[in-house]
């Protein structure tokens, strides 16, 4: 299989190097072009993986290099300039998060890649983070998410506020445990270092009654990456980065040599996770009947990895991807309404002014 990528920036250098490792590991794939319009990125990549590097999608099409698929790994505005034209070539596609800039891009290349029988898979890596994998198949019925995703400020993906860059991953995945329309968004954002929101919080009811919360900052002093979640008589934590989980159940009828409130308070489904680190702390996770404290064993794996082998699977067998280019639109669609609710807040609140005009 021959693959190319488009943009060998900051994200799509990962992309190169995952392909040059299954093309090493003879898993059938052969990194054979990229596209990189910046010279001196260009010339690094050209030197690096010795491939042609061009400095344009229409050059890369002209060169007949027959290839099967590509990873679109440039600037989100430029996604579907670039993802249009690979798939009109007739190309699979690996597209990276968020699929588009705006819903009308994303509907459009869903038609295409749908009409032409093309792969579209959008990279939502964090479905393939080990630790999320390990949860699916623990997941009961999730009625309250609190997201954290919090990074030190990069000069990086600035065409998109914080929702774009990096609320989208939490999006995505709510949206695949819920498994349950939206009835109502209500979101704060404040652009802090960038011209764009920087920071947000936002609260998701859905039509089933579950509630998520999100926080995403990307002018924090510190980098967390946590999803947790309540359901009845479970307590799940992911923490994305270190690749863990932790599943507090409440197995039994009572909460047994529990102290009344806690018992009542994990019945209920909202007890608070720091003191339930606490009791696992205090030793109680063992023999305190009908509280359990697991962890699932969480299978080794880089996420870019899974999620490229997992694509050239698609490729491979004409399946349906693992993230399908309608999930990628519907955690775009989620995204957006997120970005209207905070532009109402802003003018509600009186903060227009903070806002560069068109950001
Ligand atoms: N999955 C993740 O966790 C993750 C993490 C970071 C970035 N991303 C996504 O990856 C994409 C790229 O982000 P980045 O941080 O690497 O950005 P970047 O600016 O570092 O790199 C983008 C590269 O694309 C090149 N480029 C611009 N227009 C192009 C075009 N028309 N054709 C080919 N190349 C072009 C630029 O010259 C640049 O080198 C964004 O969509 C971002 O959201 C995903």
């Amino acid at each position: 299989m021959r693959v190319a990528i488009a943009g060998t920036g900051a994200f799509g250098r990962n992309h190169l190097r995952v392909y040059r490792e299954l093309e090493q590991a003879g898993l059938g794939v052969a990194l054979v072009a990229a596209v990189e319009p910046d010279s001196a990125r260009a010339a690094d990549t050209a030197a690096k993986y010795a491939i042609p590097v061009f400095s344009s999608v229409d050059e890369l099409l002209s060169a007949d290099l027959h290839l099967n698929a590509a990873s679109v790994a440039v600037p989100t505005v430029h996604h579907h300039e670039v993802a249009s034209a690979l798939l009109d070539a007739g190309l699979d596609l690996l597209v990276e998060k968020p699929l588009a800039a705006t819903l009308v891009e994303a509907n459009d290349l869903v038609e295409r890649s749908e009409k032409s029988k093309r792969i579209l898979q959008p990279g939502h890596l964090e479905r393939f983070n080990p630790a999320v994998l390990a949860v699916q198949p623990q997941l009961r019925r999730p009625m309250f998410f609190e997201a954290h995703r919090l990074s030190i400020f990069t000069p990086r993906s600035l065409d998109v506020d914080v929702v774009l860059d990096l609320m989208i991953h939490d999006l995505d995945i709510v949206l695949t445990f819920a498994k349950s329309p939206v009835r109502e968004v209500r979101a704060v954002g404040l652009p802090i270092l960038s011209p764009k929101v920087d920071i947000a919080n936002v609260r998701v009811e859905f039509e089933s009654g579950c509630v998520a919360n999100f926080t995403a900052s990307r002018v924090s002093t510190e980098r967390v990456r946590k999803l947790r979640f309540f359901e009845p008589r479970q307590y799940v934590s992911i923490d994305y980065a270190r690749r863990d989980v932790l599943v507090i159940r409440l197995d039994g009828q009572s909460g047994g040599g529990l102290p009344p409130e806690i018992a009542a308070a994990l019945a209920s489904g909202k007890a608070d996770p720091v003191l339930l680190a606490q009791l696992a702390a205090a030793g109680l996770d063992g023999p305190a009947p009908g509280l359990s404290f697991g962890k699932p064993e969480v299978a080794p794996g880089e996420p870019l990895r899974l999620e490229i082998e997992s694509f050239l699977g698609a490729v491979r067998t004409r399946r349906e991807p693992h993230v399908t280019a309608r999930q990628g639109r519907d955690a775009l669609a989620l995204a957006l309404e997120i970005q209207s609710s905070m532009a109402a807040h802003a003018h509600r609140a009186g903060l227009l002014d903070f806002f560069e005009p068109g950001a």
